[in-house]
């Protein structure tokens, strides 16, 4: 059960036996919106948005360090994005390479795994080649899982569980009687992860754009009408702050 007490400043104001106690969540996940919105309004392209976001993402991640969050889970390119024009699509698709050139030593140094969910083998080779030496070498990390969606659509998500759980019983891995909760979950990208605690949105969208929809089933959702480029270390500790006043009761009293 999970305490109120004081809030966690920092892991440095507070002893480390204490950060169990405290109300930090321990999977957050975050949908970056706004980013074509923000550009627009400085008369700038949208990839200029798609640009600051990145660093916004760098930030984010001290920010999820400071306050001893284990998992931080982004949604960086979804499976729909690829309707989008071909320029757009193709410099999203860059970002992660220039994200990890420029940040992935600071991110070594702070002791971060990255990791990544969705169709990873559909991606640029470019993409993979890059993500994949980043996963390689922060594998055995042991500080914030830096999980990225990339390519990532929940509803896909879903339709590969049920055919790779139909394929275990063909090849009797697996009985129809040992389907549950947790099996399910055994067969999803986030296979391991345990179920984000907190949903932050930015950019005024409630929805949830097809992520994560098994994995949020009672994940505190919080929104703001801030836009992703926009979105600091004051308003991620808005969004804890709110998040620890919350009463989670997953269908009990
Ligand atoms: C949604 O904003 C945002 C995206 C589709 C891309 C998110 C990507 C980043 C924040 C950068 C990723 C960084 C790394 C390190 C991979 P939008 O373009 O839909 O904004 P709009 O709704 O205002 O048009």
């Amino acid at each position: 059960m999970q305490m109120k007490l004081p809030f966690l400043k920092s892991k440095k104001d507070s002893p480390s036996q204490d950060n169990e106690l405290i109300t930090i969540p321990e999977h957050v996940a975050i949908i970056m919106d706004g980013n074509g919105r923000w550009a627009k309004k400085r008369g700038l392209p949208r990839v200029a948005g798609h640009k600051e976001g990145m660093d916004v993402v760098k930030r984010t991640v001290d920010t999820a360090v400071k306050y001893n969050i284990k998992i931080l889970t982004l949604f960086a390119f979804s499976s729909e994005n690829w309707k989008r024009p071909k320029p757009e699509v193709e410099y999203l698709l860059k970002l992660p390479k220039e994200f990890l050139h420029t940040y992935l030593p600071d991110l070594i140094k702070n002791n971060v795994r990255i990791e990544t969910i969705g169709d990873f083998d559909s991606l640029p080779e470019h993409t993979k080649e890059a993500v994949q030496y980043a996963k390689d070498k922060t594998k055995d990390n042991n500080g914030l899982l830096l999980n990225f969606a990339l390519n990532y659509g929940s509803r896909n998500e879903i339709i590969r569980a049920i055919k790779l759980i139909s394929k275990d019983i063909d090849d009797s891995k697996l009985s129809l009687d040992q389907l549950d909760e947790s099996l399910i979950s055994k067969y999803l990208y986030t296979q391991g992860l345990t179920d984000p605690d907190l949903l932050i949105r930015t950019s005024g969208e409630q929805r949830l754009s097809n992520f994560l929809l098994w994995q949020l089933a009672y994940t505190e959702f919080w929104f703001t009408d801030v836009l992703w480029p926009d979105f600091n270390e004051k308003i991620f500790v808005e969004a804890l702050l709110d998040y620890q006043r919350r009463s989670r009761r997953y269908g009990g009293i």
